[in-house]
């Protein structure tokens, strides 16, 4: 066993390093800069159950340490999705976790339904249960954990591969949605999907983004981010991923301390479409340095 593997319940990875939905694409995007193999794995962009070309532009900005995006869960959706992108994610010996989002209780189930058809090289289900671009009868589901509790245990009784919830920052307590999401069944959490930001054109006097408002990602995220997975961590048995603005391996290593069992790099691979790979080589280096038998040393030490 590798000084960096890690286990996250059901599932085993070679190292804590996994690539951040909606921003990898579907995993062959990124094979001519990585090898993909050397990560922990990757998570493939939201599918939803039909095709979606998403919001109008703009739909991405950047702004002072960070990024907004109105992407609207563009995607191939299932059905093509299994046809054309499955073939090349089937090749891979990284894990391969799908991530799949819904306008509805029954699209989560439509997808999940079909993915479970697919013989091999699906080895987890993240379920996006936030997206800020997309509402469901003008609300965000994934805000009430009521319906965090009642999607996980419908997707549940559907598959016995590991369930990975997606949760929101954008509540005030977000323990009560891990434990919602711990209760109804999920073997994971991973937190946090964006915040929502806005910027302001005042040449125009418009917002800048076609939705006016979008996902806020990127560096200045990460100490909300930590607080959150931190925040998670005091209530939660199941094992959590972080995600938010991780660049570096110290930002790696501060949400392992803060309890995080893996992570996940989103806004910087637009930047350096390398550094996944190149996190695991500094993860490596950071154990010889630091004389750690292995990475679990730290989870959840703070
Ligand atoms: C352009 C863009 C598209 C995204 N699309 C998705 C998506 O389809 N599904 C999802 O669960 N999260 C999506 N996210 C959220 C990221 O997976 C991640 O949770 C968030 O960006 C925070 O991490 P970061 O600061 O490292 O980017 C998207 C983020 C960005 C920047």
């Amino acid at each position: 066993m590798s000084k960096l593997t890690v286990k996250l319940g059901p599932l085993e990875l070679e190292n804590p390093i996994l690539t951040a939905s909606g921003t990898f694409g579907y995993g062959k995007e990124f094979a001519e800069f990585i090898n993909l193999d050397r990560l922990g794995g990757i998570v493939t962009k939201s599918l939803t159950p039909n095709p979606r070309p998403g919001n109008p532009p703009h739909r991405v900005v950047e702004v002072t340490g960070a990024m907004l995006n109105s992407i609207g869960l563009a995607n191939v959706g299932v059905d093509l999705f299994i046809q054309d992108k499955m073939p090349f994610l089937q090749t891979l010996e990284c894990k391969v976790i799908v991530n799949i989002a819904g306008e509805s209780l029954d699209e989560y189930l439509i997808v999940l339904t079909k993915l479970e058809t697919v013989n091999n090289g699906i080895d987890a289900y993240e379920i996006n249960l936030s997206c800020p671009n997309v509402k469901e009868g003008g609300r965000t589901f994934g805000k009430d954990p009521r319906q965090v509790h009642r999607i996980t245990s419908a997707l549940r009784e559907l598959t016995n591969k590991p369930l990975i919830i997606k949760l929101t920052p954008e509540v005030s307590d977000i323990g009560e949605l891990g434990l919602a999401a711990q209760e109804g069944g999920a073997d994971i959490i991973s937190a946090i999907n964006t915040f929502i930001g806005m910027a302001i054109n005042t040449k125009k006097r418009k917002a800048v983004l076609g939705t006016i408002t979008g996902g806020f990602s990127g560096p200045a995220l990460k100490p909300l981010a930590l607080a959150k997975v931190y925040a998670l961590s005091q209530v939660v048995s199941i094992p959590i991923i972080g995600i938010g603005g991780i660049f570096t391996v110290t930002d790696v290593v501060e949400f392992l301390l803060a309890g995080a069992s893996a992570v996940q790099i989103g806004t910087a691979n637009y930047i350096e479409p390398k550094i996944s790979e190149k996190l695991v080589d500094d993860l490596h280096q950071y154990c010889e340095e630091n004389k750690l038998e292995s990475i679990t040393e730290l989870i959840g030490t703070l």
